[in-house]
């Protein structure tokens, strides 16, 4: 899908397709609904005074073949309040338009939508989270299909924004087109079946996606983390026909002094639970277990395309987690990096074992200002926030408020739970430093826990455990259409702005 910006001018030579227009609520027609409506002998006004439309947001009017007037059809849109348009809102109001379109078949369209009276956004502003949402919501990941193709073809190929001064949407839209690069490249990492991508094609990938763009990349492979003491990664991959990878990523943007924020991904290309083996429907859509890992490189993807001035490392940590003669065993005792021995009592619980030693790497490699990791970590997360919320648990009260703001400006929102000595003592073992599990409750938490061990003094820390929000299910929203959702990759992009760049 080709989305443009065009002057107002252009609109008339275009012909054809669907023309979007939009009411604010009681409703009011905006200028360009009012034209429209002209032109097309009050067919909009007519429609409206047969219908339930009130210019709410989320509503639709569509008048199919007006006469008069070569579109297709005309579509009106309720922006809701002036005062609640903001950049979310308009992100969401460019999904539903493109839903809409897919749904009607339509083949292009031109969207002219005004910025309401009341509201503070501007025209170039409204353009480019327009614009951000309807290619966010064109995603598809459909390379495996090989029949019927007709059914999910989207018959929509043109997306014509209209807005009178098309450099500044231009400029406007820039940095949020390079969002979506990453959001997308994260989605497909998580969509692709675990058989196709496996570590070191994922890693693969990464190098392949970034290096061009001028991050820096290295691969670690199992000899070389062997002989640095990667004992825990190690140990959850050894059950594993494919071989473990470490990738580092780093985009050097800012100030050559500046130390790096890190971004650290739990990247389980699959999780079958190991020897704790998991049940059958526990098992379906353990290949998005490295959706960590796919937001943090798709974090760096979009840093980079933007040339973003600030210093950013993302380092993750990829295995196969898989029962086999040469797994890793419940009553293993293993050393991580840090020296640190885990004695594993369940082999299941085998994020936390990955990003243990990525953590340890990353603080002592990098001596980072921030360090955030992003993992799909735990069911218990689902089961307390569902899929609104990811978790975070912090270290530092002003990053979490950092984290928080940042959430509510993306959408993608984050909810605090505690760390807490208690929940520490959780984690004790009989002969090793600690173990991999808890106890019954509070699972979320005492996984948290045991990532904090691997802190190092000083460290600002951010663990964000996104089982619930990385991907979607029946219960999610319809504005995001596949499997993975890319959660993370605004969220990260947004703090970068807001804190981090120089
Ligand atoms: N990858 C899972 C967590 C998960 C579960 C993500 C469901 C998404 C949906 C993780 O490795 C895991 O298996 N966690 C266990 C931990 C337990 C064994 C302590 C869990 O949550 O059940
Ligand atoms: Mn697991
Ligand atoms: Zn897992």
């Amino acid at each position: 899908m080709q989305i443009s910006f065009v002057a107002s001018a252009d609109v008339k030579a275009n012909e054809g397709g669907a023309l979007v227009v939009a009411a604010s609520e009681s409703p009011a027609l905006l200028p360009a609904a009012v034209r429209l409506d002209k032109a097309s002998g009050g067919a909009l006004a007519r429609a409206m005074k047969f219908s339930r439309f009130t210019g709410k947001s989320g509503q639709f009017l569509e008048v199919l073949a007006p006469s008069g007037i070569k579109a297709s059809r005309l579509i009106l849109v309720g922006l809701g309040k002036a005062e609640s348009l903001d950049e979310k809102a308009l992100e969401t109001l460019g999904a539903q338009i493109v839903g809409r379109l897919f749904t009607a078949g339509e083949s292009a369209a031109s969207l002219e939508i005004d910025v309401p009276k009341r509201s503070k956004v501007k025209k170039s502003e409204l353009a480019a989270h327009l614009a951000f949402g309807a290619r966010l919501r064109s995603y598809a990941f459909d390379k495996y299909r090989t029949r019927n193709l007709d059914d999910y073809e989207r018959k929509l190929k043109t997306v014509r924004i209209i807005t009178p001064d098309v450099s500044a949407a231009k400029k406007a839209h820039a940095g949020l087109a390079a969002v979506a690069d990453g959001i997308f490249l994260a989605r497909d990492l998580v969509n692709e079946p675990p058989n196709i991508l496996y570590p070191a094609e994922f890693a693969r990938r990464a190098r392949a996606q970034l290096s061009k763009l001028g991050v820096k990349i290295d691969i670690l492979g199992e000899a070389d983390m062997k002989k640095q003491g990667f004992g825990a990664l190690l140990g959850v991959g050894q059950g594993s026909a494919r071989e473990s990878q470490l990738v580092v990523m780093q985009w050097n943007g800012g100030k050559k002094s500046a130390k790096p924020i890190a971004l650290v991904g739990k990247g389980v290309c699959f999780d079958s639970g190991g020897l704790s083996i998991k049940v059958g429907t526990g098992m379906q859509g353990m290949k998005g277990d490295m959706a960590g890992a796919a937001a943090v490189t798709g974090t760096i993807l979009a840093l980079a395309t933007r040339k973003a001035r600030v210093n950013a490392v993302g380092v993750i940590g990829l295995v196969e987690n898989m029962p086999d003669g040469a797994a890793f065993r419940p009553d293993d005792v293993l050393t991580s990096l840090s020296g640190q021995t885990i004695e594993v009592l369940n082999t299941d619980a085998e994020g936390r074992l990955v990003l243990a030693d990525a953590l340890t790497y990353t603080q002592r490699r990098f001596q980072p200002k921030v360090v955030i990791d992003l993992a799909t970590l735990t069911g218990a997360i689902v089961a307390a926030l569902g899929f609104e919320h990811a978790g975070v648990f912090s270290n530092n009260d002003d990053l979490v408020k950092r984290m928080q703001a940042a959430g509510r400006h993306t959408g993608e929102r984050v909810w605090q739970l505690p760390l807490d000595p208690f929940y520490d003592k959780m984690i004790r073992s009989k002969i090793a430093d600690m173990k991999n599990i808890g106890g019954a409750n509070s699972g979320s938490i005492t996984a948290a826990q045991f990532l904090q061990r691997f802190i190092e003094k000083g460290t600002a820390w951010a663990h964000l455990d996104i089982a619930g929000v990385a991907w979607q299910d029946g219960e999610q929203k319809p504005a995001i259409p596949s499997w993975g959702t890319g959660w993370g990759v605004r969220l990260l992009n947004r703090l970068m702005i807001e804190h981090y760049e120089s």
